[in-house]
């Protein structure tokens, strides 16, 4: 396709978009209905479901789709293709179609998964991540195509399994990497930062998830008769759970700063100019009477370049109302560490359980059981995919491109750099105070229409880089 041409398909794609807005919106509330929570085994027909209801608008818009289960007992990846663009450059476009589950659903001013607009922002679970974000994506590409000339050739791969660490798109990946030749990955499952500026990461963390479990007596017994003898796992596992990070945000697991690298002096540059700002706005998004972290480090840092630990569970004994006297056999807490650059989840897991053996107390038995790993991920956000997508957010949202260091985890995003071997742009459209993960999730409706016109542009400008 000639420049020009490239240029009319932009105007008419730009153009279809914007009178198709309100089905745009549509077609996102109904995927939103769908309570797609990877989690939970309960909603696994309804992560089927949902890649289901992917496939089926995939092939609507005239992609060749299926669905690819690897494992058998997982969730499916949704894998869409359409290469009727011979010559021009080829684009993989990741997203997920499972959610974080709803709890705590009383928390929620409307329920999770009965989308409603209100004050101009879409809530529901998922109507930022990732389900705002993917759609923006399917939207720009169906607008494209529909002016029957899709300027590139475009691969997606939608996963069910993101937000519970799972291996179907990892393995699928390692299966097929060579198969899966492609210019760039745009990794859709970012966010804008708290300055309301597009992000394009230069770092993801890594994840360490883990579960503690700690036994005391064999069976619950009377806090009255046996209190002052029996062991107490609550008592103990909180004692744990307390020492794995002092008063000043140091975590105190045998070896675990060893392999931290530094951010370069560039990046630390960066981060000094915005931290107050960044500050100011992370404490009003929290909340919180104040941030707590690590001492001596920027907040910038303390959430893109340095690791973390944080318990995100602990349950034990009774949690009802009212009194019961008792001191329970069992409880168990879920802790997770974000991992930076250098650091290995299997030797921090090694540390960690030699050193939980040293803090439990004699009655108690403690084990860990791992529940999710992933290491972490530098991104380079200097090749011609990434400088087209900048421009398209500059021109899309008049908004200049922060490059910064992410703090959440994209767990497959390392297989798509060690298996497909394709540079990646990890991005994506939802506001800062989208409240993902959290209670009443929500997307400003104008970041979705914006996000779409911003893909439509982006694409039409990779189609005139050539292959990356
Ligand atoms: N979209 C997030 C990842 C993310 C968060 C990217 C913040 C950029 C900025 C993703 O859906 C997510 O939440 N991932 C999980 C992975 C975990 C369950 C292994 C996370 O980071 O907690
Ligand atoms: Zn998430």
């Amino acid at each position: 396709m000639s420049k020009t041409s490239t240029a009319a398909t932009l105007e008419k794609a730009l153009a279809r978009a914007r009178a198709q807005r309100d089905a745009d919106l549509n077609d996102l509330m109904e995927e939103l209905r769908i309570p797609s929570v990877s989690a939970l085994a309960q909603h696994r027909p309804d992560c089927l479901r949902n890649a289901e209801w992917l496939r089926a608008r995939f092939e609507r818009m005239g992609f060749k789709a299926h669905l690819v289960n690897e494992p058998r007992e997982g969730k499916p990846v949704v894998v869409a293709e359409c290469n009727g663009a011979p010559g021009k450059p080829h684009l993989t476009i990741y997203g997920h179609y499972d959610v974080q589950p709803a709890d705590p659903i009383d928390k929620w001013e409307t329920p999770a998964f009965e989308p409603e607009v209100r004050n101009g922002n879409l809530f529901a679970r998922g109507a930022c991540d990732n389900k705002g974000d993917h759609m923006t994506a399917i939207k720009a590409v169906e607008h494209l195509a529909a002016t029957g000339e899709l300027p590139i050739n475009i691969r997606f791969l939608i996963e069910g399994e993101e937000e519970s660490t799972g291996y179907s798109l990892p393995q699928y990946l390692r299966k097929h990497g060579k198969d899966l030749r492609t210019d760039a990955v745009l990794v859709w499952d970012g966010g804008f930062d708290e300055l309301g500026r597009p992000v394009m990461a230069t770092a993801l963390r890594g994840i360490l998830y883990v579960e503690i479990h700690a036994r005391g007596a064999a069976i619950d017994l009377h806090s009255g008769s046996f209190g002052g003898n029996a062991p107490n796992p609550i008592n103990t596992l909180a004692r744990i759970v307390a020492a794995l990070k002092d008063t000043n945000g140091h975590i105190t697991i045998p070896g675990f700063y060893d392999d931290v690298k530094p951010p370069t002096a560039a990046e630390l540059a960066e981060w000094r100019k915005d931290d107050a700002a960044f500050q100011k706005e992370a404490l009003h998004l929290t909340g919180a009477r104040a941030l707590e972290g690590e001492a001596d480090f920027l907040a910038l840092e303390r959430k893109g370049s340095r690791p973390t630990l944080d318990a995100n569970g602990i349950l034990g004994g009774f949690v009802e109302k009212g009194e019961k006297t008792v001191i329970p056999a069992t409880a168990f807490a879920k802790v997770s560490m974000r991992l930076v650059p250098d650091q290995d989840w299997e030797k921090i897991l090694k540390s960690l359980e030699a050193y939980v053996q040293t803090l439990t107390t004699p009655g108690v038995e403690v084990h860990l059981e791992k529940l999710g790993s992933a290491p972490p991920v530098l991104s380079a956000a200097d090749h011609s995919a990434a400088r087209a997508l900048q421009t398209a957010f500059e021109e899309a949202f008049g908004r200049k491109t922060a490059l910064m260091r992410e703090g959440g985890s994209i767990p497959v995003a390392v297989d798509f750099q060690e298996a497909v071997g394709a540079p990646l742009m990890i991005s994506g459209i939802g506001q800062a105070d989208a409240a993902v993960h959290s209670p009443n999730e929500h997307l400003l409706v104008s970041q979705y229409h914006t996000g779409i016109e911003a893909l439509i542009r982006f694409i039409c400008r990779f189609a005139e880089s050539g292959s990356a």
